[in-house]
């Protein structure tokens, strides 16, 4: 194939993208915008060490667990330092909730915003070279400044998201964001060191004939969950599950899917974090066209009352989502 037919133009980088729709921000100061950068940095900090896995001494277990028990993979710490840091230099957060903490970290008290993150998720996958991802959503303080309080600044619903996104470590690097304006994508040029818009506007179909779910738990999920899974099986729907929600996640979203960890026997509130996965993901999916549930209704309005809640999820193409939860309700 010719080079002229398979390159892409170089077109507009996030950088530029970022500054030409500052002004969609209720509260346009330009700091939404910089953390954005900042968090994009961050990420090609990680993005480069992901790509020396295997070189570099980055592959494995710490030794050590997380506040909710995972084993801690190197690069689940690495990439949690590498977040905090570009998140604590510009001053614009206040507070940082990560998957790698047990409380929430201090940042700037007079910053505005105060974010979430799953520094590295999928992190069983790192070792054996599959697609792996970060996941972040960010919110405005309710109170003006000083110390932020848990339960008022911090505990916000889903809804109240100013922006989330998720960067994909995958056969490219992917950056995919939306601040409630629709979501759009992209693509990382590694020569450059820069993300270029590759995927605008992106919308999920609004059916699909794919659906990601651990199956190897069908034995501990409810009747109703199982009565969905069944009806995909009848549909003669299509099985795919990576083990890394974001590219399970990214996936769906472009080809139309449903992605869903359920509750278990075990886990009664699934696997998955509210604040630093399901949200985020249900922002993006909602803003994309699709649907986020817990199984009983919007996850986006769930109140969170623990930093680290665990929450079912169900999330995708909008029909999808919503057989699913008939089938689980009935
Ligand atoms: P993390 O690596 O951040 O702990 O997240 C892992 C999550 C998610 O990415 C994935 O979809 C799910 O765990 C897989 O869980 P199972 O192995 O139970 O299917
Ligand atoms: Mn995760
Ligand atoms: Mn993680």
């Amino acid at each position: 194939m010719e080079e002229s037919r398979i390159a892409l133009p170089i077109g507009v980088t996030l950088d530029r993208f970022i500054k030409n729709n500052q002004e969609q921000f209720q509260f346009s100061t330009g700091e939404l915008s910089q953390l954005l950068r900042d968090i994009a940095l961050a990420s090609k900090v990680v993005n480069r060490e992901v790509s020396k896995a295997g070189l570099i001494d980055i592959m494995g277990s710490m030794g050590s667990q997380n506040m909710a028990g995972d084993q801690q993979q190197k690069l689940d710490v690495l990439a949690n330092i590498r977040f905090t840091r570009a998140l604590t230099k510009g001053g614009e957060a206040c507070a940082l909730i990560s998957e790698e903490s047990e409380t929430y970290v201090d940042l700037n008290n007079d910053g505005k915003y105060v974010i979430a993150i799953d520094p590295l998720d999928g992190s069983s996958n790192i070792d054996v070279n599959v697609s792996i991802g970060t996941i972040f959503s960010i919110y405005r303080r309710k109170s003006p400044a000083g110390q932020p309080i848990q339960s008022f600044d911090i505990l916000q619903k889903g809804a109240a998201q100013v922006a989330a996104g998720y960067i994909l470590y995958g056969s490219s690097t992917m950056l995919v964001y939306t601040t409630g304006h629709g979501v759009n994508g992209f693509t990382y040029e590694p020569s450059l060191g820069e993300y270029f818009l590759s995927h605008p506007n992106m919308t999920i179909p609004a059916n699909g004939t794919i659906y990601s779910v651990n199956e190897g738990l069908t034995n501990s999920f409810s009747e109703g969950v199982n009565k969905y899974i069944y009806y995909c099986k009848d549909k003669k729907y299509t099985a795919r599950y990576i083990g890394s929600l974001v590219a399970d996640f990214h996936r769906n979203m472009l080809k139309g899917g449903i992605y869903l960890y359920p509750a278990t026997s075990k886990d009664k509130n699934g696997k998955l974090r509210l604040m630093y996965e399901c949200n985020a993901l249900a922002f993006i999916a909602e803003q994309a066209g699709g649907k986020a549930s817990d199984g009983k209704g919007r996850i986006m309005d769930v109140s969170p009352l623990d930093l680290h809640q665990r929450s079912p999820l169900f999330i995708g193409s909008v029909q999808m989502v919503e057989q699913a939860e008939l089938l689980i309700q009935s």
